[in-house]
């Protein structure tokens, strides 16, 4: 495979490990991101992984990855509950988005329970923890192998 999936993460995911452990666990990002280069070797897959507090970052990394991903795995935190700029930026992007929540946002207050990046998802993966993201890259890479 030729273009790689851009994992993108949105604001908060930078604490991870150190922030709310009972809800997010204790693997920090840093950790997620070396498991989610593991399986991409064993997938034979690029990943690119990103993490921002900010919301045009976010939709500018989303805009790259419009010209240069093959896919776009995606937790975009508390903005997946707010920002229509990157539901647009991910529509616009017309690529497979799988959207990936370390904590089941079913189960947690009312205004987690509606995702915007949802809209533009193939699939949806959450409550899993870390696994979450290691799950969406073996989704991505069948999806992609399917074409
Ligand atoms: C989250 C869930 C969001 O509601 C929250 O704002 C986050 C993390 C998750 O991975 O479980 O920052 O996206």
């Amino acid at each position: 495979m030729q273009s790689s999936i851009h994992i993108l993460n949105g604001p908060n995911l930078n604490l991870l490990g150190k922030r709310e452990p009972a809800i997010y666990g204790t693997d920090t990002l840093d950790d997620v991101r070396r498991a989610c280069e593991a399986r991409a070797r064993k997938l034979d897959i690029a990943v690119v992984f990103r993490q921002s507090n900010h919301e045009g970052q976010l939709v500018d990394w989303i805009q790259e990855a419009r010209d240069t991903a093959a896919g776009i795995v995606i937790n975009a935190g508390a903005l997946s509950h707010t920002s229509i700029a990157i539901l647009d930026a991910l529509q616009a992007a017309d690529k497979p988005v799988i959207e990936v929540h370390l904590s089941n946002i079913y189960r947690r207050e009312v205004f987690r329970h509606h995702s915007y990046v949802s809209a533009a998802a193939k699939g949806v993966i959450c409550g899993l923890g870390p696994i979450g993201y290691l799950l969406a890259l073996d989704a991505m890479a069948d999806l992609l192998a399917s074409r």
